[in-house]
């Protein structure tokens, strides 16, 4: 039977996390995906990027970020200064929605305990909401200011930045971005 309570999936631990996922039919999307994409990086991260959904590539892949978005990513945690170890990299959600549209609230709602149980058992101090679908899974329809940190009941800080992908045609934004970043070094650093 599907575990889908977040306490439960926390005790049992990554690799059920991943099984259930693996297993999952919640939503309309298991009967398109090709691969489901889960996580990439350190199991204890100070930080945790999350991303909006897998593409094209990560579908095939099963990896989070490999196309031309995840190479604006590396390019942004090079930025930070941060070190393998120091961050993981997961999406709200873990099935590519066709055509890439975005990924609808009852998508969203149908990942979210995954997604909740992976922050709880990564136990990142900060959390970058990478653009607003994921700020919709952690911010309970309130928009957060760009670059402007908020603090959860003393268990982490969100700060929501621009998707990788949307600094691929608007290269203007990067030092945009950058400055968002150099105002936040203190969070990580
Ligand atoms: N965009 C995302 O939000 N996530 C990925 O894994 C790839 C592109």
């Amino acid at each position: 039977m599907a575990i889908r309570s977040v306490s439960e999936l926390v005790e049992q631990g990554f690799k059920v996390i991943e099984k259930e996922i693996m297993g999952c039919t919640d939503c309309q999307l298991h009967e398109t995906v090709t691969n489901r994409v889960i996580s990439k990086g350190s199991t204890s991260p100070k930080v945790v990027f999350v991303g909006e959904a897998p593409g094209k590539n990560e579908d095939e892949s099963g990896i989070p970020f490999c196309g031309r978005a995840g190479k604006n990513l590396d390019g942004m945690i090079e930025y930070m200064g941060l070190s393998v170890d120091d961050y993981a990299v997961i999406n709200t959600i873990k099935c590519r929605p066709p055509k890439n549209r975005n990924p609808l609230k009852c998508e969203i709602n149908a990942c979210k305990p995954f997604l909740q149980a992976q922050i709880e058992l990564l136990g990142p101090k900060v959390i970058i909401l990478l653009g607003n679908t994921a700020e919709k899974a952690f911010c309970n329809g309130e928009k957060l200011d760009w670059g402007v940190p908020r603090p959860v009941d003393g268990k982490y800080t969100l700060l929501k930045i621009y998707h990788p992908a949307a600094l691929i045609y608007q290269r203007s934004r990067i030092e945009e971005q950058n400055s968002l970043i150099d105002n936040n070094r203190h969070l990580w650093e």
